[in-house]
């Protein structure tokens, strides 16, 4: 069994009077894919927010690699190895392709690594470095998305939160794009949290999945499980 490299614990949160989230606990083994599915509005991005501290959760505990880390301050989470991609990519527009992958980089002092991290990175997206004088805005919707993922591995993640990779993308492109994220789970033993409306294609990556309604975990099991489970199959699959 490998260990737990992300320990969420019973975490809640709220925005004035509106309770988002409410006693949230999942775990994400080392190396593994885990899925956060759930309706619009169900407290996905919240939960990955809340673990970021992009958010201040009002309960609950949550450990990365054994470690409390719901008292750091979200830079100090990134140093960590735990980054997020957040929902709607959120690239810089006005700066450079070379200059956001810079940003995702400003843990690495060291000059030599930053360059094998930029090779790391344009090997993954040569699309990225045909285009890396190019300002972000005249960016695609995949390619800014193949920035965000670039930016978050710039800063040399154990584990990537992905807050709806697919959203707005061409069928061909979101393919494109998890199969990415499939490469970077296999062959560079990257730990995946996945936060996904697109269910069937979650459930077909994920080891295990967990899914939110109304800010509560309402259901987890292994993808397969969840797959042939016929509330999930009604709720989400449509059949
Ligand atoms: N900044 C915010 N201010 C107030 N309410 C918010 C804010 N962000 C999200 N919410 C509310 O919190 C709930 C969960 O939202 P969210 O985590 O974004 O859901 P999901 O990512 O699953 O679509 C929703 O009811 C949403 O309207
Ligand atoms: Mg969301």
């Amino acid at each position: 069994m490998p260990k737990n490299l992300l320990e969420v614990r019973s975490l809640s949160a709220s925005y004035g009077a509106i309770q988002a989230l409410l006693k949230v606990s999942l775990v994400v083994p080392e190396g593994g894919i885990v899925a956060l599915l759930g309706s619009n509005g169900a407290g996905k991005s919240t939960t990955l927010n809340a673990i970021s501290k992009l958010i201040n959760p009002s309960h609950g505990e949550v450990l990365f690699d054994g470690q409390p880390i719901h008292t750091l301050r979200s830079d100090d989470i990134v140093r960590m190895g735990l980054v997020q991609v957040p929902e709607g990519r959120e690239v810089f527009k006005e700066m450079s392709v070379q200059e956001n992958l810079e940003l995702g980089a400003f843990l690495q002092h060291h000059r030599r690594e930053m360059a094998a991290d930029f090779d790391k990175v344009f090997t993954l997206f040569p699309r990225l470095k045909e285009r890396s004088d190019q300002k972000a805005s005249t960016l695609s919707g995949g390619e800014q998305q193949m920035l965000a993922i670039g930016r978050a591995l710039m800063g040399r993640p154990r584990l990537i939160m992905f807050d709806e990779p697919s959203m707005g993308l061409s069928p061909l492109l979101v393919a494109q794009i998890f199969e990415t994220i499939l490469r970077l789970n296999r062959e560079q033993g990257l730990t995946i949290l996945l936060v996904e409306q697109d269910v069937r294609l979650a459930l077909s990556l994920a080891s295990h999945a967990y899914i939110l309604e109304n800010g509560e975990v309402s259901l987890q099991g292994p993808a397969k499980q969840l797959m042939d489970d016929p509330a999930v199959r009604r709720a989400y699959l449509g059949v």
